[in-house]
């Protein structure tokens, strides 16, 4: 990776990825792209433009103006929200990706995909899913995450284009808040613990889904991007997880920080049912083997991490 091209810059990954990668890449090298400019790193510490990663001939002029060799696709609509309008949803995910392959297939640039646990569905095995399994998904998003595995994968086969992509779990993080997702309750609870002391959890007791710190999912993407190809058999959807827990999992963890927090429930069915639809816990054997997936943070190490930076004023 020399010049990098991200979109979805000011979603929950990008507004970190864009910074991890200026570090490590130098800021010029790092293009942020979204279709709305924030005031903040993402516009202000390195080149930013403007994209609507549909608009395919936008996306061919930016590629080559800035000589992009690799594009990190992250616009996306996540889990709940595409419930609330799946139209939208397989618009702005399929035809995205579509787009931004297209783009890249003539330049050869390699190409992130991020997947996600909800490729997998409720004829899916739930305890230690396998690498390769079933994938029936129930949701609108995890119909355009196969797709877009499936479509990542034909790419690499048919054009050669270097395409790679994780499934990832629930992220955590303090930077930028997730929009939509059903795993988002597991950042919310950070929140609430410091300011209230107490939360209200729409995910119900014993629902345990996979999760990962972001700072780990950031090394992971870096990580994976720069693994040497010949070692890589599973590229566009490899399973990556930390660790794995449900509301009371992550309650009990906060109350070694914070005693007197109280949980409570409120389950929202929707999130609900699509959460029952996703695996408990994955098998993250061949993202170890093939490139070296090797997360930092248990469940207590983020917690006393989250705690600490969602407390400051
Ligand atoms: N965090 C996502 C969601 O909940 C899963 O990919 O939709």
């Amino acid at each position: 990776m020399k010049k990098i091209l991200v979109t979805g810059s000011n979603g929950q990954i990008g507004v970190e990825l864009v910074q991890h990668l200026r570090k490590i890449y130098g800021s010029d090298n790092v293009v942020a792209t979204a279709r709305k400019k924030v005031a903040g790193p993402v516009s202000e510490s390195g080149p930013f433009a403007f994209l609507d990663a549909r608009d395919g001939k936008a996306v061919g002029e930016l590629l080559d103006s800035w000589k992009i060799d690799t594009v990190i696709h992250l616009a996306g609509i996540l889990s709940a929200r595409g419930e609330a309008d799946p139209q939208l949803a397989w618009d702005t995910n399929m035809n995205g990706l579509y787009t931004m392959l297209e783009a890249a297939r003539p330049r050869k640039c390699a190409f992130f995909f991020p997947s996600s646990i909800a490729a997998f569905g409720p004829g899916t095995p739930t305890k230690n899913t396998p690498q390769d399994t079933i994938q029936r998904p129930s949701t609108i998003y995890g119909v355009t995450k196969v797709a877009g595995e499936l479509l990542c994968d034909y790419y690499h086969l048919k054009y050669g284009l270097d395409t790679r992509g994780l499934r990832f779990p629930g992220l955590i993080s303090y930077s930028a808040p997730p929009g939509g997702g059903t795993t988002d309750y597991a950042v919310h609870i950070y929140y609430e613990a410091a300011a209230t002391g107490r939360y209200t959890s729409y995910i119900g007791k014993g629902s345990f889904m996979d999760m990962m710190y972001m700072p780990d999912a950031l090394d992971a993407v870096a990580r994976l991007m720069e693994a040497d190809p010949s070692k890589l058999r599973h590229r566009s959807a490899f399973n990556i997880s930390a660790m794995s827990f449900d509301p009371e999992g992550i309650a009990a963890s906060i109350r070694k920080v914070i005693p007197k927090f109280e949980l409570s429930y409120k389950v929202d069915p929707v999130r609900q049912a699509i959460a029952d639809s996703w695996p408990d816990s994955l098998d993250c054997s061949a993202a170890k083997e093939e490139w070296g997936f090797a997360p930092r943070y248990d469940l207590d190490a983020m917690t006393r991490d989250m705690l600490e930076r969602v407390s400051k004023p």
